[in-house]
């Protein structure tokens, strides 16, 4: 793993992009989008992680976070095939609801309409907030779905930190690190003081070593779908997944495997998820 927040953008060869093109078409065509929603998202697969530190403050012992990354919504997911992950999320009662990157697959459209059946989530006690990924700069208009979210309620953090109601805990968030203009993890981490504690979102899992330190609690990532199709050759053709939760150091990198999927609507021992994590002291 690397220790620079930067990474170089993946740039893919016109044929890959037209054969991935093709793909989602034909796939939607043929009910690709109802099968995904049906198979994986009613309900997605609900994975638990327990983020444990000694001497944990008792305000934060037993703070539930529900952790959403990757709808890649377009072709092969939208509005309509959320209703099992809204439930499925709600139904565990988070105290926050994070979203780790990677809103569409390429149209921003698509992200836009998915402000207004995310709402709900918006309203668990300490909010919802999210991060970009690399797919959502393009045509830089990422403001986009920003605006919409924002207008329900949802939090943006953008090289930005925000403190959960009086807690000692700030959540903070920096731009993808592939795609973003500007990932500034300092601005992101200005506001706090001495005995907070620290979650951080980042949409690329190779950033994390760099982010990791004594005050921060767990590193929140996305981007790798977890391989997709976890099968030889075709596992490859995806970013690099470290695995579902690495140990670097103090902290704990948690990778989600994500909710959406790219060029076909087919997951193979990676199932989409919502990770439920919950502090413990000791
Ligand atoms: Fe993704
Ligand atoms: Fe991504």
């Amino acid at each position: 793993m690397t220790s620079n927040l930067r990474q170089a953008p993946r740039r893919y060869s016109r044929l890959r992009l037209c054969v991935f093109w093709l793909a989602e078409r034909l796939a939607r065509a043929s009910g690709g989008r109802w099968f995904y929603a049906r198979l994986f998202l009613s309900p997605p697969l609900l994975r638990h992680e327990v983020i444990r530190r000694e001497g944990l403050p008792a305000s934060l012992d037993g703070l539930r976070i529900a952790h959403l990354s990757d709808l890649h919504a377009g072709v092969l997911l939208g509005a309509t095939s959320m209703a099992g992950v809204i439930e499925a999320t709600l139904a565990e009662n988070p105290d926050l609801v994070v979203f780790t990157g990677d809103f569409i697959a390429g149209e921003v459209g698509p992200g836009v309409d998915l402000a207004g059946v995310m709402a709900p989530l918006a309203q668990v006690p300490l909010g919802a907030f999210a991060v970009f990924g690399n797919h959502d700069y393009r045509g830089r208009q990422e403001g986009k779905i920003e605006r919409a979210f924002t207008q329900k309620g949802w939090g943006f953090l953008r090289n930005r930190g925000q403190r959960l109601g009086d807690l000692p805990l700030v959540l903070t968030g920096v731009e993808d690190p592939e795609e973003g203009r500007e990932v500034d993890i300092q601005a992101a981490r200005a506001g706090m003081g001495p005995g907070d504690l620290e979650l951080c979102l980042c949409h690329n899992p190779s950033s994390g070593s760099y982010l990791a330190r004594q005050e921060c609690l767990a590193i929140l990532s996305g981007h790798t779908h977890g391989r997709q199709i976890d099968l030889p050759f075709l596992r490859t053709l995806g970013p690099a997944h470290p695995g579902l939760r690495v140990e670097l150091g103090p902290t704990a990198l948690v990778i989600s495997r994500g909710l959406g999927v790219a060029g076909v609507p087919l997951r193979v021992g990676a199932p989409a998820e919502i990770v439920l994590l919950e502090l413990r002291k000791g």
